[in-house]
């Protein structure tokens, strides 16, 4: 068993190796580095996130690993090869894409996930769930946030690779994905534990606000803050930096990050016409149900005030009609 644990572990060390090394080279690894290049990563944070490129070959990680002795039979099942279904032949699972090793706490190899160069499908290869990979606890990038997210004491949450590794280049160093936009009950524990703060700043499509309301609810608990950034619509952080750079992500998109009821306020409001009574009405319903769901009288309380005085009701009314939600909704 630990055995075992062992030579997976020096098998993923090796292709994770073999992967970056193609990259860097001037023979195998120029359509991989283009692509990059292309996209404005820098060699740095290649070399810190150990990015690599799987040449387009069936045989590449095949033959290293019968020179290298490693376990055929292990890297199958980790995802790295497959068996031909006729000769039940090895083959190589990934080819022609950027490779983004996907690392456990103690930055080791657990996982790797393939991007596509162009537009096929799948555009993200991952290898699978296993003994030593359980997608669902990891959160990529934690083992560099680390001690950022301690002396910040505050944790950014983004949804892809390329999101983090963009985040980092330009400072942002406290960021982690969830590799996706479903947060598990498992990353969401771990964020609570990392820091007070948990800013979450996911693709600014449907799937992404969504699944951030989603995430902000698992996350909000005693002594959290947890905020929602937001960007122009159809943006992720990874568009949004290389479109109006760092500093404007930082200061516009991290720094004015607002808390859920605040954001939810808002994107309530963009779908009502607030001059319309009825429209008015139904917003106010819209909110109240929110603020029933909140944990804590105090932030029910607070929002019930905002409430009243936005649209000069009495702060008795809105309590009644809460009050009646709450016990409705038991
Ligand atoms: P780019 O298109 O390269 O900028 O990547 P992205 O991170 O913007 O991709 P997207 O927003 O579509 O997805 C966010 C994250 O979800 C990715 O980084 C992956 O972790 C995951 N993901 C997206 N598409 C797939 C897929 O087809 N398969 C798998 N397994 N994961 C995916
Ligand atoms: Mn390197
Ligand atoms: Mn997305
Ligand atoms: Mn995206
Ligand atoms: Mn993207």
């Amino acid at each position: 068993q630990e055995q075992s644990k062992k030579q997976f572990t020096d098998g993923m060390e090796l292709i994770t190796k073999f992967y970056h090394y193609l990259l860097g080279s001037a023979k195998f690894g120029t359509a991989g580095m283009n692509y990059l290049k292309e996209r404005d990563f820098n060699s740095e944070m290649i070399d810190r996130f150990r990015i690599g490129y799987a040449v387009n070959s069936w045989d590449a990680v095949t033959s290293l690993l019968q020179r290298r002795n490693v376990s055929m039979e292990q890297m199958e099942k980790a995802g790295l090869i497959a068996k031909r279904g006729f000769d039940h032949k090895y083959f190589d699972r990934f080819r022609n894409r950027i490779i983004f090793p996907i690392f456990n706490m103690r930055g080791q190899t657990v996982a790797f996930g393939g991007r596509t160069l162009g537009e096929e499908k799948p555009k993200y290869l991952n290898t699978p769930e296993s003994q030593i990979f359980h997608k669902g606890k990891i959160l990529y990038g934690y083992h560099l946030a680390r001690q950022s997210i301690r002396k910040s004491n505050q944790v950014v949450l983004l949804e892809g690779y390329v999101d983090v590794v963009r985040a980092h280049q330009i400072g942002v160093t406290h960021s982690v994905a969830s590799m996706g936009t479903s947060l598990t009950e498992d990353q969401a524990a771990a964020l609570s534990r990392m820091a007070d703060t948990i800013i979450i700043c996911y693709d600014s499509d449907l799937a992404g606000i969504e699944a951030s309301f989603r995430a902000a609810g698992m996350l909000q608990g005693d002594g959290k803050v947890v905020k929602i950034a937001k960007m122009p619509e159809g943006y992720d952080p990874d568009d949004y930096i290389r479109k109006f750079g760092g500093e404007r992500f930082k200061s516009d998109v991290i720094g004015a990050s607002q808390t859920l009821m605040t954001f939810k306020m808002g994107y309530f409001r963009r779908k009502r016409n607030l001059s319309d009574e009825g429209d008015r009405l139904l917003y106010i319903e819209d909110i109240l149900k929110e603020i029933v769901t909140l944990k804590r009288a105090v932030e029910r309380d607070h929002y019930l005030r905002l409430l009243a005085e936005e649209f000069s009701i009495s702060l008795d009314a809105l309590k009644r009609q809460e009050t009646q939600l709450y016990k409705a909704s038991k």
